[in-house]
């Protein structure tokens, strides 16, 4: 028996995966908000009996190897290893000792350092500066405690000395970004290595699971020579920046408890937040969000509210994020701190607690704030004024992933700048145009690259609204099939060709010309093609459709068929006039009048 076979065997999919998703039953299965994209409804599904999970949504899917691979980001040795301490399975190892233990090694050292910074802060005379400054911040010494505050005084190389006396590598403490080699040392004298981090305030960052995975340092006094403000631990092993949500690990049980998370801009924010009782609040610290780290905030909730500094010029950053959520469709609202009430959370809360959890509560709808902050000020008597200040919102409504609210917003604009609505909505092509220019400007990175793992089931991507459509119409026919009899003169194979239901709808024929068509069949007609077609299908079936009884079910494929059909007849006409312009080019009066026939045919 191979090792994932027999880890397989002692663990159950749905109780790993409840560890990190709220699982709802759904008929013998289970379903959640796909932890892999945006939605507001579950088409997430975990299936106990075949121990798969997939969405319907994005398509991703497979077992609980992949499970833990896309949620944890580890490669497949990295889930094995953590799945067998699960099981309690010992295995031959994968990956090699040397690099497992690297890992390992520099999660290590940042604890000794982490260590290190929070008892000289603590013990040490020469962190007397140190604790006053933190005093005078209001920082109470069980806050101090708990977030492993630490200093570090400005000498040279007193970590990397500790570090050595402790019997690390110097090549390790070079990896793990706490010691710099100075150009042309040697790596074996100990001497031409100095310190990353001098004469600072040392913040511990922990991952979601309690590891330190990198520090950032604050400068006590700030000089001329004092470099950055801050530093941080560069990409090492173990530390990604644009993984990195400080106060995470602190923060989850609340953010899921409270169905809300808060974002504020650094590292004293997150901490005065928690110190007065707001413990749904992290950072990401000195960039601008990610994709990955809103993908890793909505494993927790749909909810977030930014409190950055949004109006400040060169807030670039800030705009960037707030795109890259909005157009993942995380549900964003923006924090504003009233006048005078100080510049970020930490200096609020020290003047007026009450006032921040106020400004947290009446957050505002970030399109709302998108609107007001734009139209404030426009005349919208100006046509020019009217036209930019409605491109600008226009190309943050195009945006949205949701068809929904993008017509809400594009209701509301035209009430506002009082315009026709279809004019906002020739405006708004565009505008898309215009909003994706801007993302791969050094906007918003890409959103899901694809990872394929052991055992993941991709075929049934919805990509387009058409795909679902396909979905949801062979669910039905598959949950019901003598529908598929009752319907097949309006199965028009043009739907399925050249989709991923051409081969289901082969094969389907196949059957119903010579009798009768039953999901048992079909499953053994795919064969080893894609083994969990028809089993997924059903799963959705289940999930979405578990109370349609047949007549129920009946009403819904016709209205798929509608839909179906106008989009077919649609793609199919826009393919016609591309093929009547180039006939027109060449002169094929022949050619034309084959195609004009063909147009017309299709409105009939
Ligand atoms: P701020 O300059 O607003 O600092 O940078 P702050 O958080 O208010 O810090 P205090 O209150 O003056 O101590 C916001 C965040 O941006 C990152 C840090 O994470 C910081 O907390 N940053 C800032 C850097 O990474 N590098 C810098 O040089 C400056
Ligand atoms: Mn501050």
């Amino acid at each position: 028996m191979t090792d994932t076979q027999a880890i397989k065997d002692r663990l159950d999919i749905v109780q790993i995966i409840g560890e990190y998703l709220q699982l709802k039953k759904a008929g013998a299965n289970w379903k959640a908000n796909c932890p892999f994209h945006q939605e507001k409804t579950p088409s997430f599904m975990v299936h106990p009996e075949k121990q798969i999970f997939h969405c319907f949504g994005c398509g991703k899917g497979g077992d609980v190897f992949t499970f833990v691979q896309e949620m944890e980001g580890f490669d497949f040795p990295e889930a094995l290893k953590f799945l067998a301490d699960r099981a309690g399975v010992k295995i031959d190892t994968y990956r090699s000792e040397i690099d497992k233990s690297q890992r390992n090694r520099i999660l290590e050292i940042n604890n000794k350092a982490a260590y290190f910074f929070h008892h000289f802060l603590l013990e040490m005379p020469g962190a007397q500066k140190a604790r006053d400054y933190l005093t005078e911040r209001k920082l109470k010494p069980e806050t101090i405690e708990e977030w492993q505050v630490g200093f570090v005084p400005d000498q040279w190389d007193l970590l990397t000395q500790y570090l050595l006396k402790k019997g690390f590598g110097i090549d390790d403490l070079v990896l793990a970004g706490l010691t710099i080699k100075r150009e042309g040392a040697s790596l074996y004298s100990g001497k031409g290595f100095y310190d990353r981090f001098r004469g600072r305030i040392m913040f511990p960052i922990w991952d979601a699971h309690d590891n330190v995975v990198g520090f950032t340092g604050r400068i006590l006094v700030e000089t001329e020579h004092s470099g950055g403000k801050y530093v941080n631990t560069p990409q090492t092993l173990v530390y990604d920046k644009s993984r990195v949500l400080y106060g995470i690990n602190k923060a989850k049980q609340e953010i899921k408890a409270k169905d809300l998370a808060v974002l504020v801009e650094g590292q004293m924010d997150v901490i005065a937040c928690h110190q007065a009782g707001m413990k749904n609040v992290f950072a990401v610290s000195g960039t601008a969000l990610t994709a990955e780290q809103i993908k890793l905030i909505k494993r927790y909730t749909n909810n977030a509210a930014f409190a950055f500094d949004v109006d400040a010029a060169g807030q670039n950053a800030a705009k960037r994020g707030i795109d890259a959520a909005i157009e993942q469709g995380l549900n964003t609202k923006i924090v504003q701190l009233p006048e005078g009430a100080g510049k970020d959370a930490d200096e609020c809360i020290k003047a007026n607690s009450q006032i921040w959890f106020k400004a947290v509560e009446q957050a505002k709808d970030v399109m709302q704030w998108l609107f007001e902050k734009n139209l404030a000020g426009v005349d919208i008597v100006d046509p020019k004024q009217k036209q930019r200040a409605g491109h600008n919102l226009l190309i943050e409504i195009s945006r949205l992933p949701y068809a929904l609210e993008r017509d809400h917003w594009l209701k509301v604009l035209a009430e506002r700048l009082r315009v026709d609505e279809e004019v906002l909505r020739e405006e708004m092509k565009s505008a898309a145009k215009d909003a994706a220019k801007e993302d791969r400007r050094g906007g918003s990175p890409p959103i899901d690259k694809k990872r394929d793992g052991e055992g993941s089931v991709n075929t049934l991507v919805v990509q387009t609204r058409y795909d679902l459509l396909l979905q949801n119409l062979w669910a039905l026919l598959l949950k019901y099939p003598s529908l598929i009899s009752a319907f097949w003169s309006s199965l028009k194979e043009d739907y399925f060709s050249g989709t991923g239901f051409g081969l289901l709808y082969d094969l389907a024929k196949k059957r119903y010309n010579t009798g009768s068509v039953s999901p048992e069949d079909l499953r053994a007609d795919f064969g080893n093609q894609e083994q969990n077609f028809i089993d997924v299908l059903l799963l959705k079936a289940d999930t979405i459709y578990g109370d349609y009884k047949e007549s129920e079910s009946a009403k819904e494929i016709e209205l798929i068929l509608a839909e179906l059909n106008k989009s077919w007849v649609k793609n199919k006409r826009e393919q016609l006039m591309e093929k009547l312009k180039e006939a027109q080019k060449n002169g094929d009066l022949g050619e034309v009048k084959d195609i004009l026939y063909k147009i017309i045919e299709l409105n009939e």
